[in-house]
This record gives C-alpha cells, sequence and structure tokens, in this order.
C-alpha cells in the first residue's frame, strides 16, 4: 500500500493498539486520537511513532485533526466494550457508541465531501449484534444475518452499524463495516475472560464462571483480526459489511480449564481449585459462530495463528509482565 495518513480513533485500547503495532512497519503516518477511558493506555502505543490526541471521538476538534494530518482512512475502534458495564451503566455505552460516534460519521462525512470522496471510514464492530444461537444449533452468522442484539452494548453497537448503514446508502458515506467474533492477545484489559483468568490464577484469586459455563464464543487471536482489518482497509469494497472469526467455538469452562492446564504445565501451579460458578449474566448470549467466507473470497482472509499458539503468546506476556 503507498504511503497514508492513517487515524486510528481508541488506539490505546486493545485491538486499536495491536493494530497500530501491525501497520507501524508500512510506513504510513499514524495518528492516534482516544480519550483515554480506563480501557485507554498510553503505554500501549509508547513504542510506536505516532501523533497522538486526547479527545472524544464525539469533540467538534475531530474535524480539525482529521484536515490538519489529511487523513485518508480513519479506523474506529473507540467504543465502550465490556457488556457487564452496559448492564450495570448503559447510558456510557449509548452516548460513547451511538451519540459520539454519530457526531464522528457527520464529521467524516463532511470531510469526505470536501475531500471529493478520497477518504474511507472502517468502522470496527462485533458479531454480538447479529444476537446469539442454540447451543445445538449448527448455523453460523454471516453478512446477511439480521441484526437481534441482546445486551446494552450489542444494542448500542448495532444501531451505530445501522446508522452508518444509512449513511452509505442515502449519503454516499465511503464506509466498510467489520463484524468480528471475540479477539484474545496481548493488552486485552483483565476485566474480559482470557486476562481475567490468567491474571486469577498467577494471583491465586477465585476465577468466577457464569451460570453452567457452557456459552460458546469464537475466539480469534487478536494478530488475526488486525490481518483483517488490514486487508479490508486496503481490498474491501465501499459499502460493505465483512464478518470475521476463526472457527475456534469453545464454552467458556474449556478456555478456563485449557488455561488452568497451561498454567500448570509452565509454572507447576493447580488453579482448578479457583475455579467458582457464579450467578449467570443477565440476558448472557449461548452461542456465536460466525462464517467469515465473505472475507476469505473478496479479502483473501486466512486465520493464521492457531488457538494453542495465541493463547501461549497471552499466557507467556502475562508472565513476563507480573514478574
Ligand atoms: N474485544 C473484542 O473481543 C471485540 C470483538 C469484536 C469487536 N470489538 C470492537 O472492537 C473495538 C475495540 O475493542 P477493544 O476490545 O479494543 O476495546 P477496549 O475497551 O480495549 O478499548 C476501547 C478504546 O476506546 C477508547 N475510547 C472509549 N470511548 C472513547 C471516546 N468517546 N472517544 C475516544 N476514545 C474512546 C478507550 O479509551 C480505549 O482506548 C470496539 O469497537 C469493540 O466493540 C471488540
Amino acid at each position: 500500500m503507498e504511503q497514508k495518513n492513517i487515524l486510528i480513533t481508541g488506539g490505546c485500547g486493545f485491538i486499536g493498539s495491536n493494530f497500530i503495532k501491525f501497520i507501524n512497519h508500512d510506513k504510513n503516518n499514524i495518528i492516534v486520537v482516544d480519550k483515554l477511558t480506563y480501557a485507554g493506555k498510553l503505554e500501549n502505543i509508547e513504542d510506536i511513532n505516532c501523533i497522538f490526541y486526547q479527545n472524544d471521538i464525539g469533540d467538534a476538534k475531530i474535524f480539525d485533526i482529521i484536515k490538519k494530518h489529511k487523513i485518508d482512512i480513519l479506523v474506529n475502534f473507540a467504543a465502550e466494550t465490556h457488556v457487564d458495564n452496559s448492564i450495570d451503566n448503559p447510558s456510557i455505552f449509548i452516548e460513547t457508541n451511538v451519540n459520539s460516534t454519530f457526531s464522528l460519521i457527520k464529521t467524516c462525512l463532511k470531510y469526505q465531501k470536501e475531500q471529493n470522496n478520497s477518504f474511507k471510514f472502517i468502522h470496527i464492530s462485533t458479531d454480538e449484534v447479529f444476537g446469539d444461537l442454540e447451543l445445538n444449533d449448527h448455523t453460523k452468522f454471516n453478512e446477511n444475518t439480521p441484526y437481534n442484539p441482546s445486551s446494552p452494548y450489542s444494542a448500542s453497537k448495532a444501531a451505530i452499524d445501522l446508522i452508518i448503514k444509512s449513511y452509505i446508502k442515502t449519503f454516499n458515506f465511503n464506509a466498510i463495516i467489520l463484524n468480528c467474533s471475540n479477539n484474545f492477545g496481548p493488552n486485552q484489559l483483565k476485566e474480559k475472560l482470557i486476562p481475567k483468568t490468567i491474571e486469577n490464577c498467577l494471583n491465586n484469586v477465585p476465577i468466577p464462571v457464569y451460570g453452567n459455563g457452557l456459552n460458546i464464543r469464537d475466539w480469534i487471536f487478536v494478530d488475526d483480526f488486525c490481518q483483517g482489518i488490514y486487508l479490508a482497509m486496503t481490498k474491501g469494497k465501499i459499502g460493505q459489511s465483512y464478518c470475521f472469526g476463526a472457527n475456534n467455538e469453545r464454552t467458556n469452562i474449556d478456555i478456563i480449564n485449557y488455561i488452568c492446564g497451561q498454567i500448570l504445565k509452565k509454572l507447576g501451579k493447580n488453579c482448578k481449585n479457583l475455579i467458582n460458578f457464579v450467578e449467570d449474566r443477565k440476558g448472557h448470549d449461548k452461542k456465536y459462530a460466525i462464517d467469515f467466507s465473505k472475507a476469505t473470497h473478496e479479502l483473501g482472509f486466512i486465520p493464521k495463528i492457531s488457538f494453542e499458539k495465541g493463547m501461549d503468546i497471552t499466557i507467556e506476556n502475562m508472565i513476563k509482565f507480573a514478574h
């Protein structure tokens, strides 16, 4: 790809910071905007040559930043992302994921028109917008699956996806939407299942398991999703949605048992006695499974990192930083 000016919003969070590292070698000019909520950490991008602005994506100043740096592509990761928080406090999810993101979209459309349309908006969304599947259902979500979100988090993500789709159709907004399954890897916040389980194992803290632990998610190592985002950014068709996953469908309890097994192998520590079944999450989605064949056929996307390899990198990384 020829050199581009790329604005990454939410770049100090988990996937955003991994994506910045992924594209850093390409000699692009990278500009990062992040509000630095509890989920954003400047140290996640400290080794990266980029320009950083601490701003809300809904702030009017974003227009000046986009203009000043002659942005060619904006990749939007900024969001409130933890389902449990959305159940405890839905308002901030509507504020950030709908209202602030809508402001960003209006800003970007104005800039796109001023630039005679040479601008692209890549929106990072989730497979949770599709709702859930029954545990024994072997169908998978794809780009044509109707939206049917369950939590305030997924509803806020669904709302803004639909607004972006309307902007594509009504105003020719140059956007691409990416709906991905559960990511894991370095820099993920400790509130999420995999890092929380590893951390609790390392610190001898009980590992909470919602309900019976049999809920299923399709886990993708973050570098594989970064590869998918890069492909969508460089080869994706404007106006399209692409689904991403890795065919790694596992129950939550399998994930926890797997981590306990790896900790036993690596550190000789038995953590299975820390497993603690707790009351189920309200409205807990049973199963997500994703058909990413459109991304494979149109973009050449193939996940490259096995679940085992990704878990090894993630666990080793957390052990290293725990010492
Ligand atoms: N983590 C997953 O498994 C997963 C899966 C599919 C899709 N997604 C989507 O990917 C995106 C990134 O997820 P993540 O896990 O990296 O999230 P994260 O919570 O780790 O990071 C979110 C980042 O956004 C920033 N932010 C929040 N509100 C902001 C605002 N108003 N203005 C500017 N910055 C703001 C935070 O400071 C933080 O750096 C989200 O849109 C999420 O919905 C995540």
